[in-house]
C-alpha cells in the first residue's frame, strides 16, 4: 500500500489521561519493539505531561517519536498548570495534538487559541497536529461541511502557505471518538477530500504534501479500511493505542 501513497502515513496513539511513569514507559517500549522493522510509517505516541521525559529516554534509539497532548502558547509566564512549547522540546517532543475535540468541549478551546498553539510550536519546530471535527447534533443537521470548514479557518488563521504545508491535522468527528462508532472509510474520506481542496485553496500544491489523520474508534480491524482511502493519510489513536498488541495492529496495517 504504502509505495502507491502520495504521502507518509502517520499513526499516532493519543494516551489522554492514562497511565504513570512505570506504566507509560513499559508501554513505550513494547510499542518500539512493534514499529520496529516497520518501513514507511512514522510512528508517534502522546503520554502526559509527566510522563514526557521517562518517555523521551525509553525511545532513544528507537524509531518512535514523541508527542505532547496540549500546550500554552506563550513562551512562560504567570499561567499556572500550563506547559509552554520550549518547555516540550527540551523533553524532546517532535509533535503536539492541539484542539482535541475533549480540551475543546471541557476547557473551552476554540479555533483562535488552537491558531495562537500552532504558532508558538511551529516557531519551537515542534510539529503540530491540529484536530477538527462535527458533532452528532451538527452532523445529523447536515452541518458537517460548514463546521470543519469554519475550524479550518480558524486555526489556520493567517499561516502562509509555507507553514500550512508542514502541519498535521486530525479529522476526528466527536461522535466517534471513544464511542466504538466509526465514521466509514467512504464518510471518512469525503470530509478528508474536502479538507484537502480548502488546503489546495489557501496554500496550492502545498496541500499535497499535508497528512491529514482520521480518528475515532480507530481499532485493529478497521484501520486497513480507512488507510486505503486516498485522502486519509494515517490514524490518531485513542483507546487502541492503550494496548501494545492492538497499537501494533494498527501500525502493520498502515505498513
Ligand atoms: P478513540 O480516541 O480512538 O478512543 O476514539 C481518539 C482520540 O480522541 O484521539
Amino acid at each position: 500500500m504504502s509505495s502507491a501513497r502520495a504521502r507518509r502515513v502517520m499513526i499516532a496513539g493519543n494516551w489522554k489521561m492514562h497511565h504513570d511513569v512505570p506504566a507509560s514507559v513499559r508501554l513505550a517500549s513494547m510499542i518500539a519493539v512493534a514499529a520496529d522493522g516497520v518501513h514507511d510509517v512514522d510512528v508517534a505516541i502522546a503520554p502526559t505531561f509527566t510522563a514526557l521525559f521517562s518517555v523521551y529516554n525509553a525511545l532513544i534509539g528507537t524509531s518512535v517519536m514523541l508527542a505532547a497532548q496540549d500546550v500554552h502558547w506563550l513562551e512562560q509566564g504567570a499561567v499556572t498548570g500550563e506547559v509552554s512549547a520550549p518547555m516540550l522540546k527540551s523533553v524532546g517532543c517532535s509533535y503536539c495534538i492541539v484542539g482535541h475535540s475533549e480540551r475543546r468541549q471541557f476547557f473551552g478551546e476554540t479555533d483562535e487559541m488552537v491558531f495562537k498553539k500552532i504558532v508558538a510550536l511551529k516557531s519551537h519546530g515542534i510539529t503540530p497536529i491540529a484536530c477538527l471535527g462535527e458533532t452528532l447534533e451538527e452532523r445529523e443537521a447536515g452541518q458537517t461541511f460548514e463546521v470543519v470548514a469554519r475550524q479550518l479557518d480558524g486555526l489556520l488563521g493567517d499561516l502562509g502557505p509555507a507553514d500550512i504545508a508542514t502541519l498535521i491535522l486530525a479529522y476526528e468527528p466527536v461522535w466517534a471518538i471513544g464511542t466504538g462508532k466509526t465514521a466509514s472509510p467512504a464518510d471518512a474520506q469525503q470530509v478528508h477530500a474536502f479538507l484537502r481542496d480548502r488546503l489546495r485553496a489557501r496554500a496550492g500544491d502545498a496541500a499535497e504534501r499535508i497528512r491529514i489523520l482520521y480518528g475515532g474508534s480507530v481499532k485493529p480491524e478497521n484501520a486497513a479500511g480507512l488507510l486505503a482511502q486516498p485522502d486519509i493519510d494515517g490514524a490518531l489513536v485513542g483507546g487502541a493505542s492503550l494496548d501494545a498488541g492492538h497499537f501494533a495492529r494498527i501500525i502493520q496495517a498502515a505498513g
